[in-house]
C-alpha cells in the first residue's frame, strides 16, 4: 500500500458506485468514493427512481380522490385539490432522507467521500477537483444521463428532459412525451393522473421496445383506455419553443405528411448515455465502444488491469438494481473473493399502474432459443384482484418444453413489481414451472396468479 492513497477509489457514487464502496469498505479495504454531485446516490436517488416513485405514489393518492375512483366502494370525496408544491415538498424529503442515509453509510462504513469531478491522470491515478490520488483498484461507476434529439433543446421549463418533468411548478395542460419507454410512461403517468392530457409519441410500432410483445400490446390498449393518446410509428422532426408553449413536429416514421402538436410541455425521453466523456480514459489507456460504454469481462474488470466498471456506465440495462448487484460482485472481486452477477435473470419493471415487470426472456426470444411452453393466467379470474377490482393484466410463465424450467415471466399487475421477485428467485434457483406450481400460495393473494399461470403451463390451472 505504500505508494497508494486507496485500496479501491470508486468514481460516482449511484447504486452502483456507493454500494461497490461500501462493500469494498466492509472487506477490510481502503475506499474512498469521488462524486460531484452535492449529495450522494446518484441519478437513481437525486433525480431517478426516488423521486419518480414518490411522484408516482402521490399522483395515485391524488387520482383516486380526486377522480370519484373511490365512490363505488362508498368512499366519497368531494373537492378533492392539488397542492402540487406540498408534493415536491414530500417528494423532496424522500430523497434528502435517502441520499442522507448513502452519507451516514459512508461515514459508519469509513468510506471517504472526495467532493468533485474525478478524470484519470494515469492507470492508477485520479483528479479529484485538482488534487491527484492513487489507487490500487479503481471502478467506474459513474452512470448515465440524459441523450436529447439533434436540433432540439432542453431548458427544463417548456423543453424538459426527465429532471425537469420531476419539478414542474404547475400542470401542464398538455404535455407531449417524446419517447413511449419507461421514462415517458411513468413520467406521463403522473402528470395524466394530475390532470394533463397526455399524448406519446413513440417511433417504433409499440411502446415499451424489450419487453414481451404481448406484455406491449397489453399495456398499450391499458394506457389508450386510462387516456393516454399513443402515437407509435411516429417520429418528431422538431420541437419550437414558442412562449411558454412549444410545437412538436411529428410525421409517420416511416415517412408521410407532418403535423404539428400544440404543447404546453415537451418531455424528451428517448434514452440514456454513458457518462464516459471527461473522465479522461485516455491515460489509463483505456477506450470507450461505439456506445460510449465501458466494455468489462465476467469479474466487471476493463481491459486495464486495476481499472473496473460498473452500472449504466457499461453494458446491459440500465437500472439501478443490475448497478447495486454489480457494485456488490465488483467489491467481492478486488478483495479476492469471487463476485458474480447473473445478468440472465435481472427484473424489469415499469411503475405505471398498472405496473409491468418481466424478468428471463421474453416468449419471442425463448422460441427463438427452442421449444417453450407456455402458461397465462387472468388477473380477472384472480379472487384478490377481483375483490379489490383490480383486474388488469396477467402472468405469463414461459417454460422450456423438454426440462420445463422456468425461462421468463412477465407480468402486468397493480402489484407486478412485488410479484416479479418471486419469479426471479425461483428462476435463479433453476425452478421448473412445476416448482412453482406445486409452491403453496397464500390465499386471497395476487401472487396466486403466478402459481395458476406455472399450473397453465402443463394446461391444469384450477380457476380459469
Ligand atoms: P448513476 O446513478 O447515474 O450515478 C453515477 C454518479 O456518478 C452520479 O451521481 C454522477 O454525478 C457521478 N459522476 C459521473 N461522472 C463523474 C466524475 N467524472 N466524477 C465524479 N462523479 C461523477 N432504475 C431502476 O432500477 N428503477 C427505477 O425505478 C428507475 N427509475 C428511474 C427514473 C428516472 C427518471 C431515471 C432518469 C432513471 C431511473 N432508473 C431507474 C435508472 C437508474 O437511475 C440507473 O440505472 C442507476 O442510477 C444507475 O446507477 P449507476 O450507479 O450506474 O449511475
Ligand atoms: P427507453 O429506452 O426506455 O425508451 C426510449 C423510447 O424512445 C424507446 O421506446 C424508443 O423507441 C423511443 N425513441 C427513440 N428515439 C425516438 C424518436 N426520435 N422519436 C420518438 N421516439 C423515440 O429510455 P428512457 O425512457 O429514456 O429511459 C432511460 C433509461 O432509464 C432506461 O434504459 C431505463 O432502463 C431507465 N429507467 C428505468 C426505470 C425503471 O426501472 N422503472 C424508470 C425510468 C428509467
Amino acid at each position: 500500500m505504500a505508494d497508494y492513497d486507496y485500496d479501491v477509489l470508486v468514481i460516482g457514487a449511484g447504486p452502483g458506485g456507493y454500494v461497490a464502496a461500501i462493500r469494498a469498505a466492509q472487506l477490510g479495504l481502503k475506499t474512498a468514493c469521488a462524486e460531484a454531485r452535492e449529495t450522494l446516490g446518484g441519478t437513481c436517488l437525486n433525480v431517478g427512481c426516488i423521486p419518480s416513485k414518490a411522484l408516482l405514489h402521490a399522483s395515485e393518492l391524488y387520482e383516486e380522490a380526486h377522480s370519484g375512483a373511490l365512490a363505488k366502494w362508498g368512499v366519497k370525496i368531494e373537492g378533492a385539490t392539488l397542492d402540487l408544491s406540498t408534493m415536491h415538498g414530500e417528494k423532496a424529503k424522500a430523497v434528502k432522507e435517502l441520499t442522507g442515509g448513502i452519507e451516514f453509510l459512508f461515514k459508519k462504513n469509513k468510506v471517504e467521500w472526495l467532493k468533485g469531478h474525478a478524470k484519470f491522470a494515469g492507470k492508477d491515478a485520479v483528479d479529484v477537483a485538482g488534487r491527484t490520488v492513487r489507487a490500487k483498484n479503481i471502478v467506474i461507476a459513474t452512470g448515465s444521463s440524459v441523450t436529447t434529439l439533434p436540433g432540439i433543446a432542453i431548458d427544463n421549463e417548456v423543453v424538459l428532459d426527465s429532471t425537469g418533468a420531476l419539478a414542474l411548478p404547475q400542470v401542464p395542460g398538455h404535455l407531449v412525451v417524446i419517447g413511449g419507454g419507461v421514462i415517458g410512461l411513468e413520467l406521463g403517468s403522473v402528470w395524466k393522473r394530475l390532470g394533463a392530457k397526455v399524448t406519446v409519441v413513440e417511433y417504433l410500432d409499440q411502446i415499451l421496445p424489450g419487453m414481451d410483445e404481448e406484455v406491449r400490446r397489453e399495456s398499450a390498449k391499458i394506457f389508450k383506455k386510462q387516456g393516454f393518446e399513443l402515437r407509435t410509428g411516429t417520429k418528431v422532426t422538431g420541437v419550437e419553443r414558442a412562449g411558454s408553449t412549444a410545437h412538436v413536429t411529428v410525421e409517420p416514421a416511416e415517412g408521410g405528411p407532418a403535423e404539428v402538436l400544440e404543447a404546453d410541455a415537451v418531455l424528451v425521453a428517448i434514452g440514456r448515455r454513458p457518462n464516459t466523456d471527461g473522465l479522461n480514459l485516455e491515460a489509463a489507456g483505456l477506450r470507450v465502444n461505439n456506445r460510449g460504454q465501458v466494455e468489462v469481462d465476467h469479474d466487471f474488470a476493463t481491459a486495464v488491469p486495476g481499472v473496473w466498471a460498473i452500472g449504466d456506465a457499461t453494458p446491459g440495462p440500465m437500472l439501478a438494481h443490475k448497478a447495486e448487484d454489480e457494485g456488490i460482485a465488483v467489491a467481492e472481486n478486488i478483495a479476492g473473493l469471487t463476485g458474480i452477477v447473473n445478468h440472465a435473470v435481472i427484473p424489469a419493471v415499469v411503475y405505471t399502474n398498472p405496473e409491468i415487470a418481466g424478468v428471463g426472456l421474453t416468449e419471442e426470444q425463448a422460441r427463438e432459443a427452442g421449444e417453450v411452453k407456455v402458461g397465462k393466467f387472468p388477473f380477472a379470474a384472480n379472487s384478490r384482484a377481483k375483490t379489490n377490482r383490480d383486474t388488469d393484466g396477467f402472468v405469463k410463465v414461459i417454460a422450456d418444453a423438454k426440462t420445463d424450467r422456468v425461462l421468463g415471466v412477465h407480468i402486468v399487475s397493480s402489484l407486478a413489481g412485488t410479484l416479479i421477485a418471486q419469479a426471479a428467485q425461483a428462476m435463479e434457483f433453476g425452478a421448473t414451472s412445476e416448482d412453482i406450481a406445486y409452491t403453496c400460495h397464500a390465499h386471497p393473494t395476487h401472487s396466486e396468479a403466478m402459481k395458476e399461470a406455472a399450473m397453465a403451463v402443463t394446461g391444469k390451472p384450477i380457476h380459469i
